[in-house]
């Protein structure tokens, strides 16, 4: 029987628990994981595609099945070139559903023979999103249970006015 490819694209800036929750759980479906990051030049990310990847490389190691790579076009050309016949995407509340929906429907109109694949991250991580991470590290405060502490301690690098706002002690800390 063909091995299932899959591609689980996306911007991961940065990674986060969320994130690789959904990866572990593709893991066990898809014969290969293709953790594919978006190359966006019109978005100005925090972390450089080539940091990410070496996140991304380092959290995953330890999966045979899984790889990081990257990308730049149109997703679905993406995922023909690499023989992947499935998308996966995580679906975390219903306010995902709307956007994900429309996007799934997109690529198979651009390309009919690759399925999307939707999962559930763990309950913990359902209100998790990169966005919010980085507000939240960009503010000052504490990323910690969010995203692995590799990504935790490179945000502090990235962003050491957080670090300074917490010295000085402006952020309260929670009761
Ligand atoms: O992590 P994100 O930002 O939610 O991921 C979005 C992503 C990368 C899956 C989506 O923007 C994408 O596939 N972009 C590639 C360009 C593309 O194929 N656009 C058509 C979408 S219907």
């Amino acid at each position: 029987m063909k091995d299932v490819i899959a591609i689980y694209p996306g911007s991961f800036d940065p990674l986060t628990n969320g994130h690789l929750d959904l990866i572990e759980r593709g893991s066990k479906i898809f014969d290969q994981l293709i953790v594919a990051i978006l190359r966006n030049p019109e978005k100005e990310p925090l972390f450089s595609v080539e940091e990410r990847f070496e996140m991304l490389q380092s959290m995953i190691s330890h999966q045979s099945n899984v790889r990081v790579d990257s990308f730049d076009g149109l997703m679905v050309e993406y995922a023909v070139r690499v023989g992947a016949t499935a998308v996966l995407r995580g679906i975390r509340a219903i306010s995902d559903y709307e956007y994900e929906l429309q996007m799934a429907l997109m690529n198979r109109k651009l390309e009919p023979r690759l399925e999307a694949v939707f999962m559930m991250p763990a309950e913990a991580y359902s209100y998790l999103s990169s966005r919010l991470v980085r507000e939240i590290a960009t503010l000052g405060g504490s990323v910690k249970d969010l995203v692995p502490p590799m990504v935790e301690q490179k945000l502090r690098e990235k962003l050491p006015r957080a670090d300074q706002r917490r010295g000085h002690g402006t952020l309260k800390q929670g009761k």
